[in-house]
């Protein structure tokens, strides 16, 4: 079995903790309103273009790059995007939700139509991006908070 020697940070199998989630590409029909939606919705700072990505940094380090999917495909295949926000911000983002009349519902099964769920004693939303992905913020991870 192969060993590295010395001690590398990188090395999962010393740290499995070491490794982190760090960017992905989200498919869009139009990077720039979908970027832009995104940033509106969740309060944060779009990076600078470069290339086909419009960069969207998040709090832990992960950053969205938007791009468009390329012409001949006219349908987007549509993603899971959950993000675990503040009261305060889950407040500005559900204000603007209301305010543009967004669809959104309590569940992912889309019944609590226009609603918000208190799962795990936070809150909690779905709706849809330009693009058709599938949205969520909650206030309180999945089960709550670690004790
Ligand atoms: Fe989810």
């Amino acid at each position: 079995m192969y060993r590295a020697r010395g001690r590398d940070r990188h090395d999962t199998r010393r740290n499995p903790l070491s490794v982190q989630f760090n960017h992905t590409i989200v498919g869009c029909h139009d990077n720039r309103v979908s970027a832009e939606f995104w940033s509106d919705i969740l309060g944060l700072e779009l990076g600078k273009e470069w290339g086909p990505f419009i960069p969207l940094p998040t709090g832990n380090g992960v950053t969205f790059d938007f791009a468009n999917v390329p012409p001949h495909i006219t349908e987007i295949q549509p993603q899971h995007y959950a993000f675990l926000i503040s009261e305060a911000e889950f407040d500005a983002a559900y204000a603007k939700i209301q305010r543009y009349k967004l669809e959104h519902w309590a569940d992912p099964r889309q019944q609590g139509v226009n609603e918000i769920n208190h799962n795990d004693g936070g809150r909690g939303v779905y709706f849809l991006d330009p693009s058709g992905h599938f949205m969520e913020l909650i206030t309180v991870p999945y089960g709550g908070w670690p004790t």
